[in-house]
């Protein structure tokens, strides 16, 4: 049987000198563009630029999976206008940028409540996730309505339906249901535009990935910045609960 799930909690993983997973929160757009007397819609508009350049400059680098936070089951709570404009957006670039992550070898994945998004929304993820699925240089994931506790409720729920006579779920039995199970726990997690909290991204998967704030603005995340974090992350010693000396030196 192939093994589907690691973790970090039951076992001890081997920490990979390159993260094999980077996770995401884009913040700081609407900040970028108020800097600049610009509507905040702006700012969302240049930070799509930054998401093809931190895609490729993880494919160029090996990365093989990334996960970005693009709208968070809290985003709702922001003004219309701003959420119908994020609406256009995400159509905009799955329309136009899906075949191109397709020629690049990128596997797109849409993890998130989706009822809540228009049925042209949920088409084009159905037919961007089904194009790619056979892609295997860099699993691309969009967290789209996503919030940490909609995913480790939805898979309670799906393991009790899976599994209506049980009483017991285990560890293995919840990461197995959740809506990434696909992917190892990130590695490194990175937080733009200089808030140091969660916001209820990956509350389980987090457990023991290295995490990394940074107060540059989304809009201005390049490559460059992105090598940073990497170095960072190359710096720290995941110990695992472990203490320094039993850690085995290369
Ligand atoms: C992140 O930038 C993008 C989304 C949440 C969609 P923000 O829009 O949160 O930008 P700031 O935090 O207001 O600067
Ligand atoms: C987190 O950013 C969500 C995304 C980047 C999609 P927010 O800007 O919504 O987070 P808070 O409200 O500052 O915590
Ligand atoms: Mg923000």
């Amino acid at each position: 049987m192939i093994r589907r799930y690691f973790s970090s909690t039951a076992e001890i993983p081997k920490a990979p000198p390159l993260p094999r997973h980077i996770a995401i929160i884009m913040d700081g757009n609407g900040r970028w563009a108020k800097k600049r007397m610009l509507p905040r819609v702006a700012g969302h508009a240049v930070g799509v630029e930054r998401v093809r350049d931190v895609i490729k400059a993880c494919t160029d680098r090996g990365i093989e999976y990334l996960t970005l936070f693009a709208f968070s089951s809290e985003n709702w709570r922001r003004p219309a206008e701003e959420v119908n404009h994020l609406m256009e957006l995400f159509v905009m670039v799955l329309e136009r940028e899906v075949k191109k992550l397709h020629k690049n070898g990128v596997r797109l994945k849409v993890i998130g409540d989706l009822s809540r998004f228009t049925p042209r929304i949920q088409e084009l993820v159905t037919q961007g996730e089904a194009l790619t699925a056979g892609n295997t240089k860099l699993t691309l994931t969009v967290a789209a309505n996503y919030g940490g506790r909609w995913d480790i409720l939805q898979a309670v729920d799906a393991w009790r339906t899976a599994h209506p006579r049980s009483h017991h779920i285990t560890e293995a039995d919840l990461a197995e249901h959740l809506s990434m199970a696909y992917a190892p726990e990130p590695d490194l997690f990175i937080r733009t535009g200089g808030e140091q909290r969660i916001s209820n991204f990956l509350l389980w998967q987090l457990a023991y990935t290295e995490l990394y704030f940074t107060g540059t603005l989304w809009p201005d995340f390049d490559a460059a910045a992105l090598d940073a974090a990497i170095e960072s992350y190359q710096k720290r010693e995941r110990r695992f609960g472990r203490t320094s000396e039993q850690l085995v030196k290369p």
